[in-house]
């Protein structure tokens, strides 16, 4: 059985120094694309879904995703885990986790940190009863689109990390130290000292989002100094609109509605296949 806990793949990850990578997906394709990936490079990988993707586009619900991300992963031998990503309401996450999510994020970065560390610590009462893995995040990873990625004044602070992760006891905390989510209009300069200077203050599992675009050696350096999750989202979303559109150019009125899927979940897979050579797993 493939399903593993998000903490499990962080201390497997911590372990060999690396990260995993956490992919937000909204369907059957891209849920499938990315177990079927992680049992190709034989390489843990977490699924992550967005709450707008079910609350404002419909595209599934948090019981269909959870029971569909199963039945998938539980095909494979590799570790996979399902996380709610960036949920600001204590309710949503509450039926997340009675739909069967087994890790979720509060997003408390739009309000002051005392009140972000006790609404954490009530979302972490609650996961707890429930064995479920929280992830919080602090310093606010905002939006490439505003260049919000330059703002030092965003970032994350190593003593404020340690007295977060200290009062509120979450599994693993998001840090903003250089990165924004969306396409980036030039590369991003992530702060490593600064990345140091958090592991090195707090034991808590740490995060880095806006993973789409962000060079190489960016990654590898972040990885060897305290990254333990990694999420990608935006570059694969794109990946899989220009995949349709690409079938629909290539065969026109000829193409095959059940030809289609195939057609996406190769391209998707060799992109997952060679995203997932970054997590270097002993
Ligand atoms: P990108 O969409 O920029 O890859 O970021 C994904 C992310 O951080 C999800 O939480």
């Amino acid at each position: 059985m493939a399903i593993e806990k998000v903490s499990t793949l962080l201390k497997m990850a911590d372990e060999s120094n690396t990260s995993v990578i956490g992919f937000n997906c909204i369907d059957y394709n891209t849920v499938y694309a990315v177990c079927h990936a992680a049992e190709i490079a034989n390489t843990p990988a977490i699924v992550m879904l967005y709450p707008e993707h079910c609350i404002k586009n419909h595209v599934s619900n948090l019981s269909a995703f959870a029971g569909m991300f199963k039945g998938i992963a539980e095909q494979y031998q590799v570790p996979l885990a399902l996380h709610l990503d960036h949920s600001s309401d204590i309710n949503y996450i509450l039926e997340a986790i009675k739909a069967g999510f087994t890790s979720v994020m509060y997003d408390g970065t739009r309000i002051p940190v005392e009140e972000n560390i006790e609404n954490c610590k009530k979302v972490v009462e609650i996961a707890k009863v429930f064995g479920v893995d929280v992830e919080a995040e602090l310093g606010y990873v905002g939006f490439a689109s505003n260049s919000d990625e330059d703002n030092a004044d965003l970032y994350t602070k190593a003593s404020t990390a340690a007295h977060f992760s200290e009062e509120t006891g979450i599994t693993s905390l998001a840090i903003a130290i250089g990165s924004a989510h969306g396409f980036y209009t030039k590369p991003p300069k992530l702060d490593i000292d600064r990345l140091i200077e958090i592991n090195n203050a707090t034991d808590t599992y740490l995060v880095l989002h806006g993973g789409s675009g962000i060079p190489e050696d960016q990654l590898n350096q972040a990885f060897k100094n305290g990254i333990n999750k990694f999420n990608v989202g935006t570059e694969f979303f794109q990946l899989y609109y220009d995949t349709i559109r690409k079938y629909c150019d290539e065969f026109g009125a000829a193409g095959n509605p059940f030809d289609l899927p195939d057609y996406v979940h190769n391209e998707l897979v060799a992109y997952l296949v060679n995203k997932m050579k970054l997590s270097k797993f002993n």
